[in-house]
């Protein structure tokens, strides 16, 4: 009998615990005959009608010092206890497995480290991409190569409330409810829509990609709550879809990470990715491109990621992943990058004089794509239009 803990009955937790019920008989046959057991749950509620109800504590303690416990689970959500806990469990010589974005994009240095020392694991599968496994492919399969680049929706959420605002006409405010209903959501949304999540998501892409912790902080975020109806009629009459990406790119040793809206080519892979679903593009030097797509939110396909860590932790296949502390010289300015944009303005001549291009009418305003340039010197050209704004395009 191997036993675990779960820190967090909510979406992710309680699908967990589902998961080891329904699939009881794979998981023993994948661990050679052992039984998974659910010792313990941390919630402040009571689940008096949940068949694992008599297992709840609302004292860590109970769980810290139970020597049976080999694994918590942290599916609580937010940094603080998240992060204390976990500290405290790897400090004691147990293995964490966590979906818990928030902590290990800015924990996560730290805690690997005491993982390490302790002889123990912190695996974190589930943080991005939700069931799609991303971490382990990243990490091991594709070792070999020089990570130029990884462009991702990482956002169920966003990516639900896009698609069903453009492709079923639903308000944002009814497309984020039944996002909320459906358990996509975070317990605050505005992490999900002012673009947070896939922040603390591509950060932790970057620091696996490049061997340095990637400080969300100095992630340049933009969320979706300014995109309107327009920008994605827009978008199409140019042949694009708009999407929320989270970006990271390799310059010349240096690295940027970003997180905004995008234009993506209508052709693109990426941008027929849909619905919950989130799809995350790779492209290494030797391999070149490579696509991941699944469901990235939810109870059942967030608890399948923390269930893969489960049985690496106890096939002892997995004691080291991660990368080392911040070096402060990796960063390079994100207006750096060369691109371009969708602009929008009142005037048509106004782009046309600035950019030298022709603008279309859309819903009473005037949009145009961009010649090539720096992101910062683009900036500076839009800002010389009267309320002008702009969109990012993705190559
Ligand atoms: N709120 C997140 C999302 C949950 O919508 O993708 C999964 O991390």
């Amino acid at each position: 009998m191997i036993n675990i803990a779960i820190l967090g009955f909510g979406v992710v937790g309680s699908g967990v615990a589902d998961v080891i019920a329904e699939n009881a008989d794979s998981l023993s046959q994948r661990l050679c005959g052992e039984k998974l057991n659910v010792k313990h749950i941390l919630d402040l509620r009571d689940f008096p009608d949940h068949p694992l109800g008599d297992r709840v504590t609302k004292d860590f303690d109970t769980i810290l010092n139970d020597e049976e416990v080999l694994i918590v689970v942290e599916t609580m959500g937010g940094s603080h206890p998240a992060y204390d806990f976990s500290k405290k469990a790897l400090e004691a010589g147990k293995s964490v497995v966590t979906s818990n974005k928030e902590v290990v994009a800015t924990f996560g240095a730290e805690l690997l480290a005491i993982a390490r020392e302790k002889g123990v694991s912190y695996l974190f599968e589930a943080s991005v991409g939700g069931g799609i496994p991303i971490i382990r492919p990243m990490w091991q399969c594709l070792a070999a190569n020089k990570i130029l680049a990884v462009d991702g929706i990482l956002n169920g959420t966003t990516n639900y409330i896009l698609t069903k605002m453009f492709a079923e006409g639903w308000s944002f405010e009814d497309a984020l409810s039944k996002a909320q209903e459906l358990g996509y959501a975070e317990r605050n949304p505005a992490a999900d829509v002012e673009g947070l999540d896939t922040c603390r998501k591509i950060s932790i892409l970057a620091s696996l990609a490049y061997g340095s912790a990637i400080d969300p902080k100095k992630v340049h975020c933009e969320g979706i709550t300014e995109i309107t109806a327009a920008d994605v009629a827009a978008a199409e009459e140019f042949d694009y879809r708009i999407k929320l990406l989270g970006r990271c790119a390799d310059v010349n040793g240096k690295v940027y990470a970003i997180t905004a809206p995008f234009l993506v080519p209508t052709e693109a892979s990426i941008a027929n990715i849909d619905d919950v679903y989130n799809g995350i593009s790779v492209m290494g030097n030797a391999v070149g491109d490579v696509m991941f797509y699944g469901r990235g939110a939810g109870a059942l396909p967030t608890a399948s990621a923390v269930m893969a860590d489960v049985l690496d932790v106890i096939r002892d296949c997995r004691k080291t992943i991660g990368w080392g502390p911040e070096n402060p010289d990796i960063y390079c300015d994100y207006e750096s990058a060369v691109l371009r944009f969708l602009v929008c303005a009142d005037k048509a001549e106004d782009i046309n004089h600035v950019f030298g291009v022709e603008a279309i009418e859309v819903r009473g305003k005037f949009y145009a794509i961009t010649g090539l340039g720096t992101e910062k010197a683009l900036k500076e050209k839009v800002a010389s239009i009267d309320g002008a704004r702009f969109i990012r395009v993705m190559e």
